[in-house]
């Protein structure tokens, strides 16, 4: 029929209006219908079969809960595997805290403490859960990934609720982070401040 109408020119194209115009409108509808149904299934797609995640907050989330997850790391050495803080800054996170790290982190230190001069590898992660009431809370994220545009300090900094939801973006650079882990031995640890209350 649209050739017909190109063709033919205006009469024809006259002729068809009307009922060409309605066809046209079902088929704009159902092509609205069926692009949509096909954003709206893709988007699934990026949220369930990739596990990178379709954000820079879902995809730091999907790394620690999924690719390298927490639940595997080591337990900060030589410190109270469950504490109420009590450095400076600790009120940041409350009233429980667990901290933890992965392989890649736990691979530079030396007997426990980081090395003068050494600095965490890329991929370095430590994870500090809060815990409240007995369940955690909030995860608080530390990632090495110097190269990122949302690096802060070199690492990438951001708090989840344990089912995703962002309470700090790594978007935001760590500006509400980095500060106080400046503080004490903050810079000479490279910004992990709970080789202060270590043992
Ligand atoms: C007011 C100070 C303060 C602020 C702000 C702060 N932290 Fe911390 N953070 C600490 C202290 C102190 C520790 C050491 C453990 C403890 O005592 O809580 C710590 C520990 C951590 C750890 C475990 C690794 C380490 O450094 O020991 C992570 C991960 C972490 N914080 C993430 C964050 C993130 C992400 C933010 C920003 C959204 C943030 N923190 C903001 C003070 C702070």
């Amino acid at each position: 029929m649209s050739l017909e109408e190109r063709e033919g020119g205006r009469r024809v194209k006259l002729q068809l209006s009307k009922g060409g115009h309605v066809m046209k409108s079902i088929g704009a509808f159902i092509f609205t219908i069926v692009v949509t149904a096909a954003m709206i299934s893709s988007c699934n797609e990026d949220t369930t079969n990739d596990p990178g995640g379709s954000t820079p907050d879902a995809s730091l989330f999907a790394h620690v809960t999924q690719t390298d997850p927490f639940t595997s790391y080591t337990l900060f050495p030589n410190a109270d595997s469950v504490t109420s803080g009590t450095l400076n800054g600790s009120t940041a996170h409350q009233p429980l805290i667990r901290v933890s790290m992965n392989d890649t982190a736990f691979s530079v230190l030396q007997a426990g403490v980081l090395p003068p001069g050494t600095r965490f590898p890329n991929g370095s992660v430590v994870f500090k859960e809060i815990i409240t009431g007995g369940q955690t809370s909030l995860y608080a994220v530390m990632m090495k990934d110097i190269a990122s545009e949302f690096a802060g300090n070199g690492w990438l900094w951001a708090e989840y609720y344990p089912d995703g939801r962002v309470a700090i973006s790594v978007e935001g650079n760590g500006s509400a982070c980095v500060a106080c882990h400046s503080l004490e031995q903050g810079l000479q640890n490279d910004f992990v401040r709970t080789f202060e209350r270590q043992n």
